[in-house]
């Protein structure tokens, strides 16, 4: 009897084999994704930039490519990004692997308290939302590493080593590309780091397992990221949509590249300039999906406001200051509306 509850607590286990989805996760009417148009959309491509030339001669043309996808398109994909194939196989391998284990072994992790640093847990934020979201994952906190690796799971065996090193590179990548566009804004390339303050990692590992009826629920819905930047690395499996001109279209994976958007802190930090942008995820009846996110987001404590010197007469700052943490709890607590939390911190509110 407590097996079976405690198993239940997971998606992965409770409809695995169903031919239904439980009502709990059906949406509203006119909240439901189309599944019928977005793969055949004419607006499917974000940027793709080689990230290649960053340290030589091009670095001036790669910072104008990524300068212009984060005021057009607030998403857009790298390739020759620095993280090895192996890195990248490994971390995907041990996702699969720990989705793949018994249920009492993953559930050893398992809890819905947003304060664990480590934890296994389902939808978004069960104890705000309505609906549910069709979607397990496993929540680290990565950085610095040793604060929290011994907290990961032990099984399977390698997790720790695999997803330690990948959280390196991404995190190495994370400060390249804030240095990036710190420098399309014309600030100094350390400015938006040093705003971020110590600065923090989390990484969510998101299994989303096939789903008997997509056309009724989101594996995620429409959201904008709270943090500052976000790089996804997600597997062969379609899923991610953005919403361009009023349109979700959807990101599909391409090989050996990593998609990045901008998340709400870089929106503030920017003034404006850059935008954090509405994305979401559907699930399908057929394959499971796994994706990996690294958010990297300011320290709690560092305090968010505009940019000096992207303020003026004719750009006043459009935002108050405000802790991060004040932010991300007042993200946490509304569970994933797709209205933005940003509107919260204008000034003019
Ligand atoms: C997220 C997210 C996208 C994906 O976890 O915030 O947007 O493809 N994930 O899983
Ligand atoms: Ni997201």
């Amino acid at each position: 009897m407590y097996l079976l509850s405690m198993a239940t607590l997971l998606l992965t286990d409770l409809v695995a084999h169903g031919k239904q989805v439980p009502s709990s996760y059906i949406r509203p009417l006119g909240d439901r994704p189309n599944l019928l148009y977005p793969e055949s959309s004419p607006k499917l491509n974000i940027p793709l930039i080689d990230y290649q030339e960053f340290d030589g001669p091009g670095r001036h043309r790669v910072v104008k490519e990524i300068g212009l996808a984060c005021q057009n398109d607030g998403f857009f994909m790298v390739k020759n990004h620095c993280i090895p194939e192996t890195v990248v196989d490994g971390m995907l391998r041990v996702s699969r692997e720990f989705f793949h284990l018994p249920a009492p072994e993953r559930l050893k992790c398992y809890s819905d308290d947003p304060k664990k640093t480590t934890r296994l847990s389902t939808s978004f934020n069960v104890r705000a939302e309505k609906v549910s979201n069709w979607r397990d994952f496993l929540r680290l906190h990565c950085h610095p590493l040793e604060d929290f690796i011994h907290e990961w799971p032990a099984n399977p065996q390698d997790f720790r080593e695999v997803v330690g090193e990948y959280s390196k590179h991404a995190r190495e990548l994370a400060l390249r590309l804030l240095e990036a566009i710190a420098e399309s804004l014309g600030l100094e390339k350390d400015n938006l780091v040093k705003a971020l303050g110590k600065q923090a990692q989390h990484m969510a590992i998101n299994y989303y397992p096939p789903c008997p009826q997509p056309e009724l629920t989101y594996g995620l819905p429409g959201h904008k990221d709270p943090n500052a930047i976000t790089i996804l690395l997600q597997d062969g499996v379609s899923g991610l949509q953005v919403l361009r001109d009023d349109e979700w279209v959807a990101i599909n994976p391409v090989p050996n590249s990593l998609v990045i958007n901008i998340g709400d802190q870089l929106q503030v930090l920017s003034n404006d300039r850059y935008k954090s942008v509405l994305h979401r995820v559907v699930v399908n009846s057929q394959r499971e999906r796994i994706s990996v996110p690294t958010f990297y987001c300011p320290s709690p404590d560092a305090l968010i406001k505009p940019a000096e010197a992207l303020i003026d007469e004719e750009h006043p700052a459009a935002y108050k200051s405000f802790t991060y943490e004040e932010y991300y709890e007042r993200f946490w607590n509304r569970g994933l509306l797709s209205a933005s939390c940003l509107d919260l911190f204008k000034v003019n509110n």
